[in-house]
């Protein structure tokens, strides 16, 4: 059985993924800081006619890279083949509000979850796909990570990074067969929201912020959007093939057309009407 990790199982799309990955006969390590949460997980599987060790959670914080050790080897010492297969970068979360209105800090804590803490991570498990001589990383990024938008600039800035690194390492590890792959989803409806709306209600309690009704209105209500498992499909689709593409974009039509009409769109038109639409 070959061993997936997959980071942030606890909920949203990591949780869907994980649900996927087992049904499609991996053996899977979830990995996330709610313990209760991956456990939670464990029982809602166990009506899945799982094998005995087909499933293991594990306590991880991408940002505590002293401990990637410890974890990786617990995990080593559960994997069935003793290596591991696929790694799914999927941990991460939105730190909301305009430019002005973000600390340093969160800024910095943005980047140690979506980005220093992923590369660190990969590289932890790197060379254990060298030595087995394939493996899949799949980075979660975004659309985000493609077009920048107010009032999400720090997690755009994440993303954009994510990018930037990925294509980097794909060509560094161009021939081996250890493929770098992108998933690039629009809307999915998950607990991410809900972590936004308690990062905005510190903002505007810190602060009178300049932005507050556009915070209300654009991130207060976010439109519906995919499902996690459609996400976790292609996720799945993407660590079967032999062949997966580089890059996979996830969305609503509507997300898929602004993606492809924006490089024929002139640039003062795209922001303009991007921030009256936004922030007025
Ligand atoms: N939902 C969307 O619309 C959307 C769109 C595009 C891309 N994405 C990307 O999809 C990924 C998953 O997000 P989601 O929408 O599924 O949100 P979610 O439901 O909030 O899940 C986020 C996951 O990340 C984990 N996480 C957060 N900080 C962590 C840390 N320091 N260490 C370890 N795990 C951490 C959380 O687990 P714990 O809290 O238990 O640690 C949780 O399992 C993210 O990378 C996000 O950027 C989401």
């Amino acid at each position: 059985m070959k061993s997936i990790i997959v980071t942030g199982a606890s909920s949203g799309i990591g949780k869907a993924a994980v649900i996927r990955l087992v049904q499609s006969g991996y053996q899977v390590f979830g990995l996330s800081r709610r313990y209760d949460q991956l456990l939670a997980l464990s029982s809602e599987l166990s009506s899945y006619n799982l094998k005995d060790d087909q499933y293991f959670p594990a306590i991880f914080d991408i940002t505590r890279y002293d401990k990637f050790e410890e974890v990786l080897n617990n995990i080593l010492s559960n994997s069935s083949e003793k290596t591991i297969f696929g790694l799914v970068n999927n941990a991460g979360y939105v730190e909301p509000g305009a430019i002005e209105d973000i600390t340093i800090e969160n800024l910095r804590a943005q980047f140690e979850t979506n980005f220093f803490g992923l590369v660190e991570f990969t590289k932890e498990v790197l060379p254990l796909m060298m030595q087995r001589k394939e493996g899949r990383i799949i980075n979660v990024s975004s659309l985000s990570g493609l077009i920048s938008l107010p009032l999400i600039g720090a997690y755009s800035a994440t993303k954009h990074a994510l990018e930037a690194i990925s294509d980097a390492l794909r060509m560094e590890l161009w021939n081996t067969n250890i493929k770098v792959i992108n998933i690039n989803p629009g809307v999915v409806e998950t607990d991410i929201y809900r972590v936004i709306r308690l990062k905005l209600a510190i903002i505007e309690k810190e602060k009178k912020s300049r932005f507050s009704n556009a915070y209300n209105k654009y991130l207060n209500n976010i439109p519906s959007g995919l499902s996690a498992k459609i996400v976790a499909n292609v996720i799945d689709q993407a660590i079967r093939s032999s062949t997966p593409k580089h890059r996979y974009i996830i969305g609503s039509s509507k997300e898929k057309l602004a993606l492809r009409l924006r490089p024929f769109i002139p640039n003062k038109l795209f922001y303009s009407q991007v921030a009256k639409r936004i922030l007025s």
